[in-house]
């Protein structure tokens, strides 16, 4: 009889402690599922911090039964401390309404060192009380505070500073539910566990937002530069066109040049041409980043385009002693392409190869054709360009230091603006070279 009733008391005992168990399993799952859920909301939406915080809190709320959670932030400016997002349990919509607004409007000036929260704040350090108007107490008085903590049977709130980086960005207040086993353990756990939690999804959604308003301000930034250079590279054209245009009037109409200052005049004439070329290329270069290069296009015989840039630029290999052929082709080139663009793109590349290759070298030019596509072949014996450097010429102001050294006059932008012009046209330039060998530029552009 004995031994039945020991074995009645040990079942019974295990039964208990089965349930329990259970009970705190449940509970850890209720946990677990309320950092997840709390994951989801930081990753799924970073752009609004009050909507963010106000997903948090009501989670924190239906998801773990929590009676209130607050989320306060630092107000710098006002110095106050200011509710970022409230959310309360069901027991506590019996509360009068003007009471609830009270609660919810809860602001806290920083110099307030009698209010818990600010020496949570002040202190680092989580603090309790089981006094509601340790909180409230500029705001309600100690009697309606006893009323609601009866009414909504609130023991407890917990005051946690929030931390960023070793500062206090904000305070965090969560008011437990029932206190007592098995929930206790496990409830402790997630409330020391989501002061954390929410200071990395606060710091998130701010840093976020930081890197939004930097990008916008960049951007502006951007489009104040690209005016910038445009009204400047238009109001300098029309006084360097002038100067221009009294120093060749100088240079030509006076007979009386004393050859010193003729000397001078070519210089500077030299000069001014350098600098125009610099200031329509930046014109250029902001109208294709700020995508207002247009193309005119015409059908237009490729062969014919070449060669007018061929007769033009005779005269500086003849200047230079170099052997200059243009190898005729037989059929029509047919290409759809704006003429001023295209023929910027060969003066340039045809005039790097003339430019670059020395005295007495050769320039070849001969066209292919594939499939749809004819290409236009630009050798030369000049001093080549390493494989490193390949692509760095394509670059805004991509000048070798080479060419820099020798002093060959230049802006870098050549081959950048060539380069977009093909890219518009749905052609491409490539450079195949070999240092001391020289290099060959080749432009592929679709037939029509
Ligand atoms: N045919 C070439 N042979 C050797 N180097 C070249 C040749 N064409 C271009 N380069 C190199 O590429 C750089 C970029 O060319 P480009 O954009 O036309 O600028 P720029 O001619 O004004 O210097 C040049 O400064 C030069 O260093
Ligand atoms: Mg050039």
């Amino acid at each position: 009889m004995l031994d039945q009733n020991v074995a009645n008391a040990d079942s019974k005992h295990i039964a208990e402690e089965l349930y329990k168990k259970n009970l705190e399993l449940a509970e850890v799952n209720k946990s677990l599922a309320l950092l997840r859920k709390i994951d989801e909301i930081v990753l799924s939406s970073v752009i609004d911090i009050k909507s963010v915080a106000h997903q948090v809190t009501d989670a924190v709320v239906s998801e773990a039964g929590f009676k209130a959670v607050y989320i306060l932030l630092k107000d710098n400016k006002n110095r106050l401390l200011v509710p970022l997002a409230v959310s309360l349990n069901k027991s506590l919509s019996q509360i009068d309404s003007d009471l609830l607004r009270a609660i919810y409007s809860l602001k806290v000036p920083f110099t307030d060192e009698s209010n818990i929260i600010i020496q949570a704040i002040n202190d680092q350090k989580m603090q309790r009380t089981d006094n509601m108007f340790a909180i409230f107490k500029s705001y309600l008085t100690e009697g309606v505070c006893k009323k609601i903590q009866d009414i909504a049977r609130i023991k407890y709130f917990h005051i946690y500073p929030l931390i960023i980086r070793d500062e206090a960005i904000g305070a965090f207040i969560i008011s437990p539910k029932e206190e007592s086993a098995p929930y206790f353990a496990y409830q402790e756990n997630l409330i020391e566990r989501l002061p954390g939690v929410i200071s990395i999804a606060i710091d998130n959604t701010l840093l976020y937002q930081n890197i939004e308003r930097t990008n916008i301000r960049l951007k502006e930034l951007d489009i104040l530069k690209d005016e910038f250079v445009s009204i400047a590279s238009h109001e300098l054209r029309t006084p360097l066109t002038a100067i221009k245009s009294y120093i060749w009037m100088t240079l030509n109409k006076s007979t009386d040049l004393n050859p010193q200052v003729k000397s001078y005049l070519e210089i500077a004439a030299s000069e001014i041409e350098h600098l125009i070329k610099l200031v329509q290329n930046m014109l250029t270069i902001s109208r294709i980043e700020s995508q207002r290069l247009e193309l005119t296009l015409e059908n237009i015989d490729l062969y014919e385009l070449v060669k007018q840039v061929f007769d033009t630029l005779k005269i500086k290999a003849d200047e230079k002693q170099q052997t200059f052929i243009l190898v005729p082709y037989p059929e029509k080139l047919l290409v759809s392409a704006d003429k001023d663009k295209l023929t910027e793109v060969f003066e340039n590349i045809i005039g790097n190869a003339l430019k670059y290759t020395p005295d007495r070298g050769k320039i070849t030019i001969h066209f292919s054709t594939g499939k749809d596509k004819t290409r236009i072949h630009i050798t030369d014996t000049g001093p080549g360009i390493s494989s490193d450097n390949q692509t760095k010429i394509f670059q805004k102001f991509g000048r070798l230091e080479e060419a820099k050294h020798n002093r060959t006059p230049g802006t870098g932008l050549g081959l950048y603006i060539s380069k977009q012009i093909t890219d518009l046209h749905k052609g491409s330039i490539n450079v195949e070279s070999e240092l001391g060998k020289g290099s060959t530029f080749t432009v592929t552009l679709p037939m029509v």
